[in-house]
């Protein structure tokens, strides 16, 4: 019923959602993640579905979508990456709502790690790609919106974020303390460039996502 919508506001539009953590392999049976559930960004993909969107939801997470959501499992940050920049020609509106891991280990071990002695361990990471960055900085026709879950801070993070990974839109969230990671309710503030900030009230995750696919159409159109 939440879904149920006659007015296709995006009827036809090329939507790409990323959705949940990124798992980072260390072994065959061990990674590095984060708490993100993937039920934000699969809100959007369900919203836009909903609204009349051809809609690819590339994620890591087990979340339930509508029939209408092409849906592409990854696992890694770099697989995200690839998923995103082969689709992203033929996208009007990216939504990077995927918790994207900063860093993966320099090497994936191809058998389990083995203990020796009794010594700690110091894992060797590197950066992974900034999905969210490359495509501000390539993007054409398509809106580019991404995420900023913040403990601290909150709208000087995301003010500085829109601006250095060059978005159409930041939509920050704070995370911690009952709030933000695998809830069904959230609060957001959208901030664009050279405009005041939004603030969406709590509200369930659906409904926030039609919020924010509403603005985002006002603002292309
Ligand atoms: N993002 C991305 N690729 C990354 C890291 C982040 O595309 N390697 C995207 C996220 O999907 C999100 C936005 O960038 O839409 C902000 O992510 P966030 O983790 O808040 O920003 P970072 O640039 O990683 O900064 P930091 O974690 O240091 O605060
Ligand atoms: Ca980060």
């Amino acid at each position: 019923a939440a879904l149920a919508t006659s007015d296709q506001y995006l009827r036809g539009v090329k939507v790409l959602v990323t959705a949940g953590g990124t798992r980072e392999r260390l072994d065959p049976v061990r990674y590095l993640t984060n708490d993100s559930s993937g039920k934000m960004g699969t809100a959007l993909a369900n919203a836009a579905a909903a609204a009349g969107a051809k809609v690819t939801l590339i994620t890591t997470a087990h979340q339930v979508t509508l029939p209408a959501v092409e849906v592409e499992k990854v696992e890694t940050a770099e697989q995200m990456n690839a998923e995103v920049q082969a689709r992203f020609d033929q996208t009007d509106i990216v939504l990077m709502a995927a918790a994207v891991a900063d860093y993966r280990p320099r090497e994936v071990a191809s058998s389990k790690l083995k203990k020796t002695g009794d010594q700690g361990l110091t894992l060797d990471l590197v950066q992974n790609p900034d999905i969210l960055a490359a495509l501000g900085a390539s993007k054409t026709h398509q809106f580019v919106a991404g995420f900023a879950a913040e403990t601290n801070d909150l709208l000087q993070n995301a003010q500085a974020k829109l601006a250095r990974k060059q978005a159409d839109m930041l939509i920050a969230n704070r995370v911690g303390k009952g709030l933000g990671f695998n809830r069904d309710d959230n609060a957001v503030t959208l901030l664009q460039p050279g405009q005041a900030p939004i603030e969406l009230a709590q509200a369930p995750k659906l409904e926030l996502a039609q919020q924010i696919l509403r603005r985002i159409q006002e603002v292309r159109a």
